[in-house]
Parts: structure tokens; sequence; C-alpha cells
């Protein structure tokens, strides 16, 4: 469930990233509405699926690092697995912010209309689209790290840790 959700999301994030930047260059055309049409409402998605991972985690604990690993990368996994949860909800909830302040409805899959979290305010959409670039970022700089990692375990300590997140593996921890 746990490493299913993973991988789930991980696709959803970098559909988003593409999505996020056609939307935003698209000349503005019907398309360009369709494309905010999926970006934000599979951005909502990732929103949800955050909270469930994050539940998940909290009622489940999390899969047990190999032992013997050194005291600073223990410390360095949890704070970088800390702030991608945090990106998770920060990215989606910075762009929840910029469309209620851009007095825009929220329709989701249009399937329903999700509230405005605040009232519109040019000042405040501004603040949140940068907010939300910036967010971005920092969310490829952490991505290229967490993978890197994950490449270090398998090809350099040749440890289980990426093998465990593979869908055929036993070592179903979470
Ligand atoms: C947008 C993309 C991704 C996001 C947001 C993401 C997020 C996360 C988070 C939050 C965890 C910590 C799970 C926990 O212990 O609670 C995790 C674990 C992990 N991720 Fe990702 N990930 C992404 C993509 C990837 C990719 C592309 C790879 C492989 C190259 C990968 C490999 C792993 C591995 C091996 C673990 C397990 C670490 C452990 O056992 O503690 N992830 N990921
Ligand atoms: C994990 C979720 C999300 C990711 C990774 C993401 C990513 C991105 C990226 C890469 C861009 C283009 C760069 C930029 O101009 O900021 C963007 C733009 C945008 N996103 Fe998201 N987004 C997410 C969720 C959402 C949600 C839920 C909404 C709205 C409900 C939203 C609304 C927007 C808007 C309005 C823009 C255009 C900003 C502008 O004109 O400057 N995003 N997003």
């Amino acid at each position: 469930m746990a490493k299913n959700l993973h991988w789930l999301m991980a696709v959803l994030v970098l559909l988003l990233f593409v999505l996020g930047w056609m939307a935003t260059s698209w000349p503005l055309s019907p398309t360009k509405l369709k494309l905010f049409f999926w970006h934000k409402s599979l951005g909502i998605t990732v929103l949800g699926l955050a909270l469930l991972r994050i539940l998940w985690r909290l009622t489940h604990g999390r899969p047990t690092l190999p032992l013997g690993m050194p005291l600073w990368e223990r410390y360095t996994a949890e704070a970088s697995h800390l702030l991608l949860y945090g990106l998770l909800l920060a990215m989606p909830f910075s762009g929840w912010v910029i469309n209620a302040a851009a007095n825009f409805p929220l329709k989701v899959f249009g399937l329903f209309t999700l509230p405005a979290i605040v009232a519109p305010d040019k000042a405040l959409q501004s603040l949140a689209q940068s907010i939300h670039l910036t967010l971005f970022w920092i969310f490829l700089g952490l991505l290229a790290l967490h993978i890197g990692a994950a490449l270090r375990h398998h090809i350099v300590l040749k440890d289980s840790v990426l093998l465990s997140m593979l869908p055929a593996s036993r070592k179903d921890k979470t």
C-alpha cells in the first residue's frame, strides 16, 4: 500500500511539473484552460494522497533503514523525507491559495467544487505564485538528492533500500 502510493505520487508529481509549466507558458486558449484544469485537479489529488500517506505512516511506522547506517545518514534521510512530505502539502496548498486569491472556482475533475481558502486579493495572488514557483525549485533540488541517494544505496552501498521499494519486493514493511 505505502509503496504503491509512493510510486503513484511520484508519477503524479512529475506529471504536475510538466502540466504546470505547459499551462503557464501556453498562450491564452481553451487548451490553456484545460491544462490548468488537469493541473489543479491532479494537484488536489496529490494533496489527498499526501494526507493519506502521512496518516498511514503515523499509524504503520516506516520501513527500517539498513543496520549499521551512520547516524548522519539516518538524520539526513529522515529530514529529507519530512521535507518531501512538507512539499507534497505546501505545493497544492499554495496552488489553492493562488486560485482562490485570483477568484477562480476550484472544480476538481468537474466533479465537485472546493471552497476558496482566501478572499480575492491581487497582492496575495502574486505572493502565492512566487511561493508556488520557489517551492517547485526546492522540490526539484530535493528530488535530485532523493534519487541520487536511492541510486547510491543501490550502486555504491549495494544494500536493499531501492530494491525494497520495487513492487516485486517481499520486504513489505509498511
Ligand atoms: C516526486 C517524486 C517522489 C517523491 C515525492 C518521493 C517521496 C518519498 C518519501 C516522502 C519517502 C519516505 C517514505 C517514508 O519513510 O515515510 C520516500 C522513500 C523512498 N523513495 Fe521516494 N519519492 C519520489 C521519487 C522517487 C524515485 C524516482 C525514486 C527512485 C529512484 C525513489 C526512491 C525511494 C526509496 C528507495 C525510498 C525508501 C527509503 C527508505 O527505505 O527509507 N523515490 N520517497
Ligand atoms: C503537488 C502539487 C503541485 C505541483 C508539483 C505543482 C507544480 C507547478 C509548477 C511546476 C508550475 C509552473 C511554475 C510556476 O509558474 O509556478 C505550477 C503553476 C501553477 N500551479 Fe501548480 N502545482 C501543484 C498543485 C497545484 C494546485 C493544487 C493548484 C490549484 C488548485 C495549482 C495551481 C497552479 C497555478 C494557478 C499555476 C500558475 C502560476 C503562475 O501563473 O505563476 N497547482 N504548478
